[in-house]
């Protein structure tokens, strides 16, 4: 496959006291490329998207996006991270703005958009997932997979260059997951980059590209979907897939 790299993580380390959490990663996501990580609690995946994010900082090795050289600090590292949007299991919104200014704030502050100018983008972000009609109200009054919807388009108002999904569905209710992945599914098509850390096997079966499994800090395996799942390598591997394929 010809690769035209946007996200490549070279060698990067990290610890947390004693505990090393990232051990010598090496992970290139191409430019239109759905990479799902999967793993056991605890084997660093969050840690993972954080970094990517510059939310954490790394002792060894090199990020890039896009070619450049993840910024330590300062404004350029505001720029960086409205390049990347990042969505969590807890939706963070503002409970005290609307859904509209929810989704607006980013664009103002970080992009310097005109008030107007950004909610006409916010419509057009929230009729795409739709909640079109959601506008006015405040977070308190949707649900969640709602909530995560607006999240999504609140990621997407920044024009980011790649999307990072850290277990968007894990604190949905069962009959809201499917609309919430059904939205990224929608972006996966139209060609966004993603890294997405979820246990929703058939979403890694049906949009990704490649599986990365991680385990205590090490990516254990990088494969399509369909190699891993039907023969994963490692008996990492193995014992993960038995776990969360039989409940
Ligand atoms: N801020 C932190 N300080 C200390 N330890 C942390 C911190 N964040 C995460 N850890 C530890 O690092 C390990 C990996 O965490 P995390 O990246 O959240 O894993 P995952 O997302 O795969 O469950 C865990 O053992 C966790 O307890
Ligand atoms: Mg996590």
């Amino acid at each position: 496959m010809a690769v035209d790299p946007l996200i490549e993580l070279h060698d990067v380390n990290k610890h947390f006291g004693e505990l090393h959490v990232l051990q010598d990663i090496n992970l290139t996501v191409g430019r239109g490329e759905v990479v799902v990580v999967i793993g056991p609690s605890g084997s660093g995946k969050s840690t993972l998207c954080r970094a990517i994010n510059r939310l954490e900082p790394i002792e060894s090795g090199t990020i890039r996006l896009d070619g450049q050289l993840l910024p330590d600090e300062g404004k350029s590292l505001a720029r960086l991270r409205a390049e990347v949007g990042m969505v969590f299991q807890s939706f963070n919104l503002f409970a005290h703005k609307t859904v509209l200014q929810n989704v607006s704030l980013g664009q103002i502050k970080v992009r310097g958009r005109k008030r107007e100018e950004a909610d006409r983008r916010s419509r057009e972000l929230l009729d795409r997932v739709g909640l079109a009609e959601q506008a006015p109200k405040y977070p308190a009054q949707l649900s969640g997979g709602q909530q995560q919807r607006v999240a999504i388009a609140r990621a997407l108002a920044m024009d980011p260059k790649a999307m990072l999904f850290d277990e968007p569905t894990s604190a949905l209710d069962p009959e809201m997951i499917n609309e919430v992945l059904e939205v990224m599914r929608q972006l996966a098509r139209e060609g966004m980059t993603m890294v997405v850390v979820t246990h929703e096997m058939g979403f890694a079966r049906s949009a990704a590209n490649r599986v990365v499994f991680m385990a205590d800090g090490r990516i254990v395996e990088d494969r399509s979907p369909d190699e891993f799942f039907t023969d994963p390598r490692s008996d990492r591997a193995k014992d993960f897939l038995s776990k969360i394929l039989k409940h």
